[in-house]
Parts: C-alpha cells; structure tokens; sequence
C-alpha cells in the first residue's frame, strides 16, 4: 500500500535523528557550554589588562568567566580606560565582578590624559591628583582589601589563596621604579620567601621588563633609567625566585621566558589590538594554582567583534609603532571621540 510516512527503517531512526538535529541545531549553539570550575585543591585567577574604550564588550565578558570558573580573584594589569575621568565607568562596571575579588596595577592611561598628556603642576595645585583618585576608588573596598605602600604611587603585595603572594608594582609613576620601590620590593620578596605560606611569587606590572626580546612598547621606553630599574627588579625577581611575571600595555598576547621566569604579556581586554591578523585576538588569561604548580591557560573572547580594531594606537610614546608613523596629538582626540561615540 503506498504511504507518505516513512519506511519502518526510517521510522525506527526517526527519534535519533531528531535527537541529533537538536543537539546539533541552532539552540545548542545558542549559549557556549559552562567553562569547568577549578578542581579541588586548585585556587583560579584571571588576568588581563588594556580595556579602555572596549567598544567590543570584552571586561562584562571577562568579569562573567571570572565567576563562571570559579576565580578566587581578578587581577586587572592597568589601562582601564582612555582617561583617568573615565575610571568611574569601570568603577561601575566592577559591579558586574562582585563579589569575586579584584587587585588592580596601575597604568598610564590611570593616570595621563589619554595615555600621554601629563596631568600638569598647576592641575595638581587645583586638586587633580590622579594617582591618589585611584587609591580612593579602588583600593582599601571589600573587593580590593589592600593599600598602597606608597602615597604617590600604587604598589603592594597580598598573599591569597593557594600560597599565592602577589605583588603589583608600579613602572608608570615615574620613569622606572624608582629607588624606593625597589628597596620595597627587595623587602616584600624577602619576606614572602621567608613565610612558610608562600608557595609562589606572581608579579603584575603594566609595562613589561625591558629587552623582553618581544616588545620595546614596554619599560624600554622610558629610557635609560627605567632599562637600569628593570634590570635590577628581574635581579631581585631572579635572586627570590618569583614564579611568574605578568605586563600588559601591548594589546597582544605574548608567553616568553625572561631571565628564566616564565613571562606574560596580556593587554587583550578590550583596547585596539596591536598586530592585526587572525593570531591576534581580545583574551582573558587563567592562572590555575594547586600543590603540583603553575597552570597557565589563554581564554579567547568568544563575543561578536562589532568594530574593528585596525586603526589607532593612542598609546604613549611607543618608539615603534605597529601600524606606521605615531599618530598626531589631534589624531588620538578624533579617534577617541570616533570610539566613544560608536
Ligand atoms: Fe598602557
């Protein structure tokens, strides 16, 4: 007899092929499954730096993987947005973060008009002091239960869990680190070394060390002071055997070994990324601390790009720009006001 339905084979497949359309269909893909937490016994960080203008989203998605995955903290590697005035927009998007743990370093755009322009002495005489508005709106919160060692400058060291001691420093302040945060730094590494509780020693800066072998859009810009500071800082960090060494600044991801301690370069949460291409791309890192050691993973943004990132480095004063000559003072203004108005 003839018959629209199926054949019986097709009708003993039915169910399994439906069950395979809708696993495979557009409602399986339409939320990414949820990332793993950490495994017993394994403390989580995410690390990332350089938002800024952030037209594509990057910080609310980096701050909802911090709590998907179970983070015990975020660490946050300087340049939160293009001026210091713009820092109470990431003020409130620290919200979105809650009630994970936040310990920010400081960048030149915290503190520099678009990264360049310095706040000027006869600004300060009228009340704009940029480092100490950042001490006031990031540090000493529920959040972020830590304080500057210094009143004009944003550094210090916390142990958190895992046996982790982290220390942020500051090599935008000044050209460098100065003498006296490196007499600082001498000290906190001593002490954390002679504390039974520290397992490892994880640095967070937001220019990377000098002669990187990677980058001069780091330390090496700043001239012969800072190049002499950020040797004798990788001394000491070699001298206490610090595990693990994190820069942004550069909008890029780089991994490479300095002086022998593994080395980070992670400016991918949102700024204009530095080096098109497809190997480029806005990240968060993942930091896995356990009793067997150091895990360090590169979460890729899985968010719609919307704008792209191809034409402006409104960064300081980078002796080798990635895309051709420095752009004018009045071309960073345009291209600000071009990512702000998006
Ligand atoms: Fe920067």
């Amino acid at each position: 007899m003839f018959s629209n339905a199926p054949s019986a084979p097709w009708r003993a497949a039915l169910p399994g092929l439906l069950a395979l359309a809708l696993l495979t269909g557009p409602a399986a893909h339409a939320e990414n499954p949820a990332p793993a937490p950490p495994p017993p016994g394994t403390a989580r960080y995410l690390i990332g730096g350089d938002s800024r203008n952030d037209v594509n989203h990057v910080i609310p998605w980096a701050f909802d993987q911090s709590k998907r995955r179970g983070a015990s903290a975020f660490i946050f590697l300087g340049d939160m947005e293009l001026t210091p005035e713009l820092d109470v927009k990431f003020q409130k998007e620290l919200s979105l973060l809650q009630p994970v743990p936040f310990y920010p370093v400081l960048g030149n755009h915290e503190i520099d008009q678009f990264g360049v322009f310095r706040v000027g002495f006869l600004e300060r005489l009228h009340g704009a002091n940029p480092e100490k508005n950042f001490r006031r709106r990031f540090l000493g919160t529920k959040e972020t239960p830590v304080k500057s060692n210094f009143g004009d400058k944003v550094v210090y060291g916390t142990d958190l869990p895992g046996g982790l001691h982290f220390i942020a420093l500051d090599n935008v302040s000044q050209k460098g680190f100065g003498d006296s945060q490196l007499a600082w730094l001498q000290n906190d590494l001593k002490a954390a070394r002679s504390n039974p509780g520290t397992k490892y020693i994880v640095v967070g800066m937001h220019k990377a060390l000098a002669a990187n072998g990677h980058t001069t859009h780091a330390m090496d810009e700043d001239g012969d002071r800072s190049k002499k500071d950020s040797a004798v800082a990788l001394a000491l960090f070699r001298a206490f055997h610090v595990n693990l060494i994190f820069a942004s600044h550069l909008h890029d991801y780089v991994k490479f070994s300095q002086g022998g301690i593994e080395s980070y370069i992670t400016g991918g949460l949102g700024a204009p990324l530095h080096i098109a291409g497809p190997l480029s791309v806005h990240h968060v890192l993942q930091l896995d601390v356990s009793n067997s050691g150091l895990a360090v993973s590169m979460i890729p943004f899985d968010g719609p790009t919307l704008f792209s990132d191809d034409d402006d480095d409104d960064d300081d004063d980078d002796k080798e720009p990635p895309h051709g000559p420095t752009p004018t003072p009045v071309r960073r203004v345009l291209d600000w006001f071009k990512h702000i108005f998006h």
